[in-house]
């Protein structure tokens, strides 16, 4: 049996992620946002699903991230869509962004790692 301990990679430290900002972190080939809302961390798939845009160049409102390229919303909790993009002929929700399992011992920030990783 895996021992559930290893299972989870350190990304970040508390202190580089201040109230209400993000840091997209990379594993392997998979880039990964990290919020702070209010003082618990969640953690989001960086790319925007529409067409790729870097989501941590955008700002977080609340639990609201904002697409910097089309004005997708996002909620970094559950990774759902919100409002699709603001693109004439691009009607409807894009998907929903991949969520990740965060754990925070002290000061260091975890992500639970996903099979494919191969950590
Ligand atoms: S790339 Fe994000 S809404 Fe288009």
């Amino acid at each position: 049996m895996a021992n559930p301990e290893s299972s989870f990679t350190k990304v970040a430290e508390t202190s580089e992620i201040p109230l209400g900002k993000m840091k997209m972190v990379k594993i392997k080939d998979e880039e990964i946002l990290i919020a702070n809302v209010m003082g618990k961390f969640y953690a989001v798939s960086n790319p925007c699903p529409h067409k790729k845009a870097d989501l941590s160049k955008s700002a977080i409102e609340g639990t609201t991230i904002t697409c910097p390229l089309h004005g997708s919303k996002f909620d970094v909790i559950t990774g759902k869509n919100t409002l699709g993009p603001k693109q004439m002929f691009s009607r409807g929700n894009t998907e929903a962004l991949k969520t990740y399992e965060v754990r925070v011992q002290g000061t260091s920030i975890s992500i639970y790692q996903r099979s494919s990783w191969g950590l």
